[in-house]
């Protein structure tokens, strides 16, 4: 039997990180931070109400350990907000939490999950931190699924738990409800649907959850909320799947100061739908913009609150965004399968995004201009 600390030396050679692209970035930035996707329209009284909530509550926020009876208030909340069953939420911390527990129940059940690609990247990490095959399904070259192609991989590799990103990041398009429900309905898997972005899209998949046993959906408090700094997110699952779950987590997952800043966010929806609202007004506009600009080929119907979109192949996107550093704008380009030469930004306020335009034109000239 090899030695313990030799299994896990082997394990540290080749276990899979986080690539976090805050490293790089100066964390007192004012504006041009368009890489994470986080709520940029929100207005400043949101937070300033926020903390005035904390203030109040100090003890409560920062001294004591969390308290079971404000998780309840909040996942109560939840549940009015969004029309969900009060029994099928889960509070996590983010969404990536979220992720990690289900990955988490489903790795001792099974040993393969299958990705539904492009996606975000840590649905593979965490499935093999738990030492699960990944297997991946590639979307068609229109932008779809095939559920009979999906259902097919699903019993060829004996998959247990299927990853899917809808609205689909890095993509940032919609996938149809109705092909994912085929799978749902006719395999024996756990489908995890990643519905992060589902407040600027138009698809709601947590009726699937009533429906079926097999559905799980996870969301994040960090976008639309505009409270990634907090880590706070949800699970809407079958009230068995919320039993396991809550058997998995820690037992005070999410801080205090969260759940406090939590109680008072959740009653300004309305400041939240607004900025929602505006943000989609900017995407849609920009989307326009950025069609017309030259070298762009191809810019996808976003869904979400950033924009993708695609250079022809006389540039080099990584030259593109490395220029857009030097001038103030952060963005990114991704690795996954049908984004080559893409770039993905993310939507904030319309003056922004008019030096963001102006700012990418100067780049794709210049960057011409060094290689004519
Ligand atoms: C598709 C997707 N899922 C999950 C997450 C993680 O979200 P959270 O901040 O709630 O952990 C992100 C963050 O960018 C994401 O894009």
């Amino acid at each position: 039997m090899t030695k313990i600390t030799t299994r896990l030396h082997e394990w540290s050679r080749e276990v899979e990180h986080y690539a976090d692209p805050t490293a790089e970035i100066d964390p007192n930035i004012k504006y041009g931070r368009l890489i994470f996707n986080e709520n940029l329209l929100l207005p400043e009284e949101y937070y300033i109400e926020i903390v005035r909530h904390i203030e109040k509550k100090v003890d409560q926020a920062i001294r004591f350990y969390p308290s079971a009876k404000v998780r309840e208030k909040v996942e109560d909340k939840l549940s009015e907000i969004y029309k969900i069953d009060r029994e099928k939420i889960l509070l996590t911390a983010g969404a990536d939490e979220a992720m990690k527990l289900i990955y988490d129940m489903c790795s001792k059940i099974t040993d393969t999950t299958l990705i539904v690609r492009p996606c975000y990247g840590m649905a593979k990490i965490y499935a093999r931190s738990m030492r699960m095959r990944a297997e991946d399904y590639i979307i068609e070259r229109d932008y779809t699924i095939d559920p009979d192609k999906v259902i097919e991989r699903i019993r060829e590799k004996n998959v247990g738990i299927v990853y899917i990103c809808n609205p689909n990041n890095p993509l940032s398009i919609e996938f149809e409800k109705r092909d994912i429900e085929k799978i749902v309905e006719r395999s024996d898997t756990i489908m995890m649907i990643d519905e992060t972005y589902h407040e600027f899209g138009t698809i709601d998949h947590s009726r699937l959850v009533e429906r079926y046993d097999n559905v799980v959906v996870i969301r994040s408090l960090s976008k639309s909320w505009g409270l990634a700094g907090l880590r706070l997110g949800y699970v809407i699952a079958p009230e068995y799947i919320i039993r396991i779950l809550r058997g998995i987590a820690q037992p005070f997952n999410i801080s205090s100061v969260a759940l406090i800043a939590l109680e008072r966010a959740l009653e300004m929806y309305d400041i939240v739908r607004k900025a929602i609202e505006e943000i989609k007004t900017i995407r849609d506009e920009m989307i326009k913009r950025i069609e017309e600009i030259d070298h762009v080929t191809e810019v996808f119907r976003s869904r979400t609150n950033f924009i993708t979109f695609r250079l022809d192949n006389t540039l080099k996107n990584r030259e593109i965004v490395k220029r857009l550093r030097e001038k103030g704008f952060y963005v990114r380009t991704s690795s996954e399968p049908l984004l080559d030469n893409c770039i993905r930004v993310t939507v904030a306020q319309r003056e922004v995004m008019y030096k963001f335009v102006t700012a990418l034109e100067e780049a794709i000239y210049e960057h011409e201009r060094s290689h004519s």
